[in-house]
């Protein structure tokens, strides 16, 4: 991705190798400044995805890859690297599919970093397909709702939702997009809304209870990313996503989900079978170290919901567009 800096504009991703250590964009410090952040320690690298440095699931995929590329470089045990890297986080397929392929490919006697830097650049390859099918779905004068963020940070770069978006702008094609806030992490209005930004693409921040509104106006297609997908079509992603499905049925909106084949979950029969994390109370009732709930009122923070396969138009992955009925035809 091209971001802005006081040296100019640079090319950057969100996670990648250098010199012996992971570096990866430090996301809870957008979008007020830009910084890097690097480790040598496997564990470190589970850290930074437990605690939300790197956040989105093929950006999570891409750590987790280079958790393990570490964990081979000083010779640990890379069972019980492995089993600590999953632990990190529940739901994000492409963790838990990004360990086994290291483990794989690390079995086969790979060189780590080579295998490491060559999932993250499948990674981007995907991106790039996605946006190419995606991009056709946009038409000039679009408006598009999408939630979270799905880019170019969550996905090691190009992104997933936000490549089709890309792809659209780089054909001349104008059009508008709603970034719902995303609470209480504000992945929406801290992360996408930065990448709008840096990317010169209309848009507008909206509250997460707005979309129902902004919807009935007139919103011509709404495009999300995904952290699991189960075998039957239904998926999770942040929360707040569920909603916005339902609502685009109610009003005839098309709703796609964009994700590479590695968010697919075929082990995995329906949507109910999808584990869901469970985060601290604190990111709901605090902003920063200022409490903004009663004290005594407890919070409830599930960090994703599960949309039913029915409320989907179409995934949109690096192989095509397929309705949920089609997914069985790109298992692996
Ligand atoms: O909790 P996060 O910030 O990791 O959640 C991110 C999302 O839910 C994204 O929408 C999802 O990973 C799809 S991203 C390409």
């Amino acid at each position: 991705m091209k971001v802005r800096t006081e040296n100019g504009e640079k090319d950057i991703r969100a996670v990648w190798f250098e010199n012996g250590k992971v570096v990866m964009i430090d996301q809870r410090r957008l979008p007020h400044e830009l910084v890097f952040v690097s480790f040598d320690r496997y564990e470190d690298v589970a850290e930074s995805i437990r605690n939300m440095t790197t956040r989105g699931a093929p950006s999570i995929g891409a750590t987790a890859a280079y958790g393990m590329c570490l964990a081979a470089l000083s010779g640990c045990d890379l069972v019980k690297a492995a089993k600590d890297i999953k632990a990190a986080r529940p739901t994000a397929n492409d963790l838990f599919y990004a360990v086994d392929h290291m483990t794989e490919r690390l079995s086969e006697g790979a060189d780590p970093i080579e295998a490491a830097d060559a999932y993250a650049q499948s990674m981007v390859d995907k991106c790039i397909a996605i946006g190419k099918y995606g991009g056709e779905l946009i038409k000039d004068g679009y408006r598009i709702m999408t939630h979270c963020n799905a880019g170019a940070l969550a996905t090691v770069d190009v992104g997933t939702a936000l490549a089709p978006m890309r792809k659209a702008k780089s054909d001349g094609k104008k059009f508008f997009v709603y970034a719902s806030e995303t609470r209480p992490r504000l992945q929406g209005m801290q992360l996408t809304a930065w990448e709008l930004n840096q990317e010169g693409m209309d848009h507008a921040i909206i509250p997460d209870g707005s979309s129902g509104h902004f919807i009935r106006q007139g919103v011509d297609m709404i495009i999300v990313g995904a952290d699991r997908i189960a075998a039957n079509g239904d998926f999770a992603n942040k929360i707040g996503t569920f909603e916005k499905a339902v609502l685009a049925k109610e009003f005839g909106v098309p709703f796609y989900v964009a994700a590479p084949i590695s968010t697919f979950d075929f082990n995995t029969a329906t949507g109910a079978d999808i584990v869901i994390e469970n985060r601290s109370e604190e990111e709901v009732t605090m902003v920063g170290d200022i409490r903004i709930a009663p004290v005594g009122s407890p919070a409830l923070n599930p960090a994703f919901d599960m949309t039913p396969a029915r409320y989907v138009t179409g995934f949109i992955t690096e192989k095509g567009i397929l309705r949920p009925e089609e997914i069985s035809k790109v298992k692996g």
